[in-house]
C-alpha cells in the first residue's frame, strides 16, 4: 500500500518516454507464495522524445537483479516505484536489451490488482497501473510491445496456462521440476502492459469453433471452475452473437486464431478487455434460469459484447494516457449500447422491436441520470476527459464510461448512421496499431464527414458539469405558429468555474390536441417534414420558429434523451399526465411520468401530512391498463424514480423525509390500484420454461412491479400471491421477484421465505449476493421493523460473507451505502460511524473497493445541516487514518475539500 502524500498528475504534462519496448518476454515460475518473474525487454529510443535516461515503473516488487546488454548498470536510480538509468557511453546505440528478475507473492495479494491468486488459481488484472505490480517495465499505454510469454506451475494444481495469444508450445518440465508443466504463448499484436494477462489454475472448458466474415476459423473459448461449466452457455451465445454484430455493424472481424474468457470469482471491476484472454467476474459471466434473472442475463451479453468490442475499440487501437480513458470506454460503451438494443429488437421484430430498443434506451438514461449526473454536481466532477488525477483507478467512473458513452451517440446523431461508421473506418485506417488521444478521434469523425465543424463539439471533452436547457414556448392563435426558445447553461464546477455553449442536439417534437405528433415545419420551410427533428443548439439562447400549425401543441422535448442534459420546462400535472398518455417517443412518455412522480415526491416529502394526489394515481391507472403498450415499457414507466437520482433534485436533500414520501407513495398506488395490479399478476403470469426473451422478461418485470405495489400496500390477495409464486416459481426472476415483494413489506412471511432462499442457495456465491443486497437495501415498512444497519452487521458475520471478496463487499454494504439511504442517513448518525469503520477496514485490503465505498458520501454537502453535522466527523476521522490509501485519500480528501 502507498503511504505518501498523494501526487497530482495533471494531463497537460504528458511527454512521451525517452525509451519504449519493442519486445517482452517474460518467464513465470508460479507459486502463490514465491513467484519469480524474469523479463527481457528489447528497449528502443524513441525519436519522437527528448534524450533521456530509460524509465522503469514498479510497485510492492522485490528486484532480484537487472542487467542492461547483459551487464549491471552502472548507477542506477532505485526508489520503490522508480526507476531511472543513464544510457551512455558504451550504450548509446538506438536498442538495449534489459533482463529483469522480480519477486513477487501473489497469495499476499488482496488489492486484486497485479498477479493474486483467488479460489486457488492465478489471476491477474493489469488495467490501469497493475503491470507494474508484476514486473518493472514502462507501465504506460503508449508503450506497446510484442508479448511472449512462458508459464511454468505445478501440473497438478494448474493443470490449465492460459496467456494472451497463440499457444506455441506446452509440456512436461524436465528433471529438478517433478510434477511441473509449462506452456507458451505468443500475442501476434503489439499491445501496451495493461492488456497483458495470465490464468493458471483448475479450470473447464465450453468451446466452438465459427467462421469469420472472411471465412477463417476461430476457436472460442470459455474457462470456469468445473461446477460451474453448465453455466457458460449463454455467454457462448452472447460471444457469438458480438461477433456476427461487430461484422455487420462496423466491418470488423477477430484477428486472433483464438478467444478465450474466463470466469474469475474475486475480482475489482465487472471484466477486462485483456488480449484473446479476457478475464470477468464471474457474476458477468454465468447464468442458468434456476440462479441468475433476466437482467442478469441482459447484463452477461451486454459486457460479453462489451470487452469483445474492445478487441478494437482499446486494444487494435488504444489510449495514449490515462485521461484519454474515455476514448475507449465511451466509444465502447456507445457500441454495447447500441449491440443490446440491436439484440432485443430483433428478438421482437414482429411485436414491436421499437419498443424493446426504447426500453433499453431507458435503462441506460436511468443509470446515467441516478450515478453520473451526482458525480458531475459533487467534489469528484470531471470533463469526460479529465485534466488531473491522483489515482486513475477513481476515475473509471459513470462520466468517462456513461457521460462518454452519450457524447459518442451525439456525434452519431450529428453523423449519421453512415458518417459515424465512415469515421470509424478512417479511425482504424490511421491509428491501427498506435495509442491515440480523443482529439486524434474527434479529428478523423470531421475529416470522414467533408470537415463537419466539431471545434465546439470538443468542448464536451473539456467540461465538466451537467448542463441545463432551459425550454419555454409560445403560441401564437393568430398566425399559427409556435415559438421555442431554448437556453442552456452549465453550472460550475470544481476548478472549472466560467463554462461555453456546448454543442447539444434537442429532439423535438409537437403533439397536437388530439395527442397525435404534428409534422415539423420551421420558418421558412416550403413543406412539413418529419415529426421528430433535431435542433442545434449551440448559442446561450436561440430561438426556433414552428409555422402552419392548427392549434397550441404540446412540446415534446430531447426526445429519444438526444442529450445528456437537464431540460427545464415549466408544465402542470395536467399536461405530464398528457405527455404520459400519448407521447410518440417512448423515452419522453417514460420521462413524463418520471417527472410526474418525482414532483410528487418531492412535495410529500416537504409535507409529511400531504396526501398522493388523485390526478396522479389515475394518470398511473391509464398507463398500467394500456394493454397497447409493451409490458417491459410499462413496468419501467410505473416504476418510481430511483431514490439517489431524487435526492439529487432535492435541496437540502433529507433522505429520510423523501423514503417517508415514497413509502406513502408506494403504498398509495398499490392499494388504490390493487385491482388492476391484480389483473396484471393474472394476466401477464407465464407458464411453460423460461426463457431469456424479452417479451417475457417484459411480463416478468411488470408482474414483479405489481407484487411490489401490492406487497407494500400490505394487499392480502397480493401477499398472498407473492407467497405462492415464491413457493412455485421455476426460474430466479420469478423467485427473486416474489421474495423481494415479501422482503419490502410489513409481511410476517418475509423472514421465513429469506430463510427457504437462503437454504436453496446457501451453496451458491452469486445467487447468495442477491440474498446479501436485498436485505441491505430493504426498506422499514413497519414501526417494528429492525433497522437496516442492525441487519447489515449480523450479515458481516455472516459465515458466507466476506471482506475481501469484491461481490460481497458491493452486495452487503455497497447496497445499504448507495441503495438505501433512508436507514443509511439515520438521524442518529449510526449508518455514518459504520461507514467509517468499514471503509477504513477496507483500505487495508483493497483501496479500490474502499474507494469505491468511500464515494458514497461523496455529495454530504448537498443534506440536511444537521446530517452534514453528523458525516463530516466521520469524513475526517477515515483521512486520519494510518497508512490510508492514495486511492481513498483522494476520494475523501475532495469531499471535505471545496
Ligand atoms: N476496462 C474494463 C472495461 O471497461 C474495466 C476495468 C478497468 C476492469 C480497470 C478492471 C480494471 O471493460
Ligand atoms: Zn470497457
Amino acid at each position: 500500500m502507498r503511504t505518501e502524500t498523494p501526487q497530482t498528475i495533471l494531463r497537460s504534462d504528458y511527454q512521451p518516454l525517452a525509451w519504449t519496448v519493442t519486445d517482452v518476454d517474460l518467464h513465470f515460475a508460479l507459486d502463490p507464495a514465491n513467484t519469480l518473474v524474469t523479463s527481457r525487454l528489447t528497449l528502443k529510443r524513441n525519436p519522437a522524445a527528448p534524450a533521456g535516461p530509460l524509465v522503469l515503473l514498479g510497485d510492492e516488487l522485490e528486484l532480484m537483479s537487472l542487467k542492461i546488454d547483459g551487464c549491471e548498470p552502472a548507477a542506477p536510480r532505485i526508489t520503490d516505484t522508480r526507476i531511472e538509468i543513464d544510457i551512455s557511453g558504451d550504450l548509446a546505440g538506438d536498442t538495449v536489451s534489459a533482463e529483469i528478475v522480480t519477486r513477487i507473492a501473489p497469495e499476499k495479494n488482496t488489492s486484486l490488482s497485479g498477479l493474486y491468486t483467488s479460489r486457488g488459481g492465478f489471476f491477474t488484472q493489469c488495467e490501469a497501473e497493475g503491470f507494474r505490480r508484476i514486473t518493472w517495465f514502462p507501465d504506460r499505454p503508449d508503450v506497446m510491445a510484442r508479448f511472449t510469454v512462458t508459464l511454468e506451475a505445478d501440473k497438478a494444481k494448474y493443470p490449465v496456462l492460459l496467456s494472451n495469444g497463440n499457444l506455441i508450445g506446452q509440456g512436461d518440465l524436465a528433471d529438478g521440476n517433478t510434477g511441473r508443466h509449462f506452456a507458451r504463448w505468443e500475442d501476434p499484436f503489439v499491445k501496451p502492459s495493461y492488456l497483458f494477462a495470465l490464468v493458471a489454475a483448475d479450470l473447464a472448458v465450453n468451446e466452438r469453433k465459427i467462421k469469420t466474415m472472411s471465412g477463417r476459423e476461430v476457436l472460442l473459448q470459455i474457462w470456469t471452475e468445473a461446477d460451474a461449466i453448465d453455466r457458460t452457455g449463454h455467454a457462448m451465445e452472447s460471444l457469438i452473437r458480438a461477433i456476427r454484430w461487430d461484422e455487420e455493424r462496423f466491418g470488423l472481424e477477430l484477428d486472433l486464431e483464438r478467444f478465450m474468457v474466463v470466469a474469475v470469482s474475486d475480482f475489482n471491476m465487472g471484466a477486462m478487455e485483456n488480449k484473446g484472454l479476457n478475464i470477468f467476474n464471474s457474476k458477468l459471466l454465468l447464468a442458468t434460469p434456476e440462479t441468475a434473472t433476466d437482467v442478469d442475463y441482459e447484463n452477461i451479453e451486454a459486457v460479453v459484447a462489451h470487452e469483445y468490442f474492445h478487441n478494437w475499440t482499446g486494444n487494435r487501437v488504444t489510449c495514449r494516457d490515462w485521461f484519454q480513458l474515455t476514448l475507449k470506454e465511451g466509444l465502447t460503451v456507445f457500441r454495447d449500447q447500441e449491440f443490446t438494443a440491436d439484440m432485443l429488437a430483433g428478438m421482437v421484430a414482429n411485436e414491436g422491436g421499437d419498443s424493446a430498443r426504447a426500453v433499453k434506451r431507458i435503462d441506460d438514461v436511468r443509470v446515467l441520470r441516478a450515478a453520473q449526473f451526482p458525480e458531475d454536481a459533487g467534489p469528484m466532477a470531471h470533463p469526460i476527459r479529465p485534466d488531473s488525477y491522483q489515482e486513475i483507478n477513481n476515475f473509471y467512473t459513470a462520466t468517462v464510461y456513461e457521460k462518454g458513452a452519450e457524447v459518442i451517440r451525439m456525434l452519431h446523431t450529428l453523423l449519421g448512421q453512415e458518417g459515424f461508421r465512415n469515421g470509424m473506418d478512417l479511425y482504424f485506417s490511421y491509428f491501427d496499431g498506435q495509442a491515440v488521444t480523443c482529439d486524434d478521434f474527434v479529428e478523423v469523425m470531421s475529416e470522414a464527414n467533408n470537415g463537419f465543424d466539431l471545434d465546439q463539439f470538443m468542448r464536451w471533452y473539456e467540461q465538466a458539469g451537467t448542463p441545463r436547457v432551459k425550454a419555454s414556448g409560445v403560441w401564437n392563435a393568430a398566425d399559427g405558429s409556435y415559438t421555442l426558445t431554448l437556453a442552456q447553461s452549465t453550472p460550475a464546477t470544481p476548478g472549472q468555474h466560467v463554462k461555453q455553449p456546448l454543442v447539444i442536439p434537442v429532439a423535438v417534437g409537437l403533439i397536437g390536441a388530439d395527442g397525435r405528433d404534428v409534422a415539423l415545419r420551421l420558418e421558412g420551410e416550403a413543406q412539413p417534414g418529419a415529426t421528430t427533428r433535431v435542433l442545434k443548439l449551440t448559442e446561450d439562447a436561440q430561438v426556433f420558429r414552428f409555422v402552419g400549425l392548427a392549434g397550441e401543441p404540446v412540446p415534446s422535448l430531447l426526445r429519444g434523451f438526444s442529450a445528456p442534459v437537464i431540460l427545464e420546462l415549466d408544465e402542470d400535472d395536467a399536461r405530464l399526465a398528457f405527455r404520459m398518455a400519448h407521447d410518440a417517443d417512448p423515452c419522453n412518455r417514460w420521462d413524463a411520468a418520471q417527472r410526474y412522480a418525482e414532483r410528487v415526491a418531492l412535495a410529500l416529502a416537504a409535507d409529511p401530512a400531504a396526501m398522493v394526489p388523485e390526478a396522479f394515481v389515475a394518470a398511473f391507472r391509464t398507463l398500467l391498463n394500456d394493454g397497447a403498450l409493451d409490458p417491459a415499457f410499462r413496468a419501467q414507466a410505473l416504476a418510481l424514480p430511483g431514490e439517489a437520482y431524487l435526492l439529487e433534485r432535492m435541496l437540502p436533500a433529507d433522505p429520510a423525509a423523501l423514503r417517508g414520501a415514497l413509502v406513502r407513495m408506494m403504498r398509495a398506488l398499490g392499494a388504490t390500484l390493487a385491482a388492476d395490479w391484480l389483473d396484471v399478476v393474472e394476466r401477464l403470469q407465464l407458464a411453460g420454461a423460461y426463457r431469456y426473451h424479452p417479451g417475457d422478461a417484459g411480463r416478468r418485470a411488470l408482474v414483479n412491479l405489481a407484487l411490489r405495489y401490492l406487497a407494500a400496500a400490505g394487499v392480502g390477495e397480493g401477499l398472498a400471491l407473492a407467497e405462492a409464486r415464491f413457493a412455485a416459481a421455476t426460474n430466479m426472476t420469478e423467485r427473486f421477484g416474489a421474495l423481494a415483494a415479501l422482503v419490502q413489506s410489513a409481511s410476517p412471511a418475509r423472514t421465513a421465505a429469506l430463510q427457504a432462499f437462503h437454504d436453496r442457495h446457501r451453496d451458491d456465491a452469486l445467487v447468495l449476493d442477491k440474498w446479501f443486497a436485498l436485505q441491505a437495501g430493504a426498506w422499514s415498512w413497519d414501526a417494528a421493523a429492525e433497522s437496516a444497519l442492525a441487519r447489515v452487521r449480523v450479515l458481516l458475520s455472516d459465515p458466507s460473507f466476506s471482506l475481501s471478496n469484491p461481490n460481497k463487499v458491493y452486495a452487503l454494504l455497497g447496497t445499504f451505502f448507495r441503495a438505501n439511504p433512508g436507514e443509511f442517513h439515520a438521524a442518529d448518525g449510526s449508518g455514518h460511524a459504520f461507514w467509517a469503520e468499514q471503509v477504513i477496514a477496507l483500505d487495508a485490503r483493497n483501496p479500490q473497493v474502499a474507494a469505491r465505498m468511500a464515494r458514497a458520501l461523496e455529495n454530504w454537502r448537498r443534506f440536511t445541516p444537521t446530517l452534514q453535522a453528523s458525516i463530516r466527523p466521520q469524513l475526517e476521522r477515515v483521512l486520519a487514518a494510518e497508512g490510508l490509501s492514495a486511492d481513498v485519500a483522494e476520494i475523501v480528501g475532495k469531499a471535505v475539500a471545496e
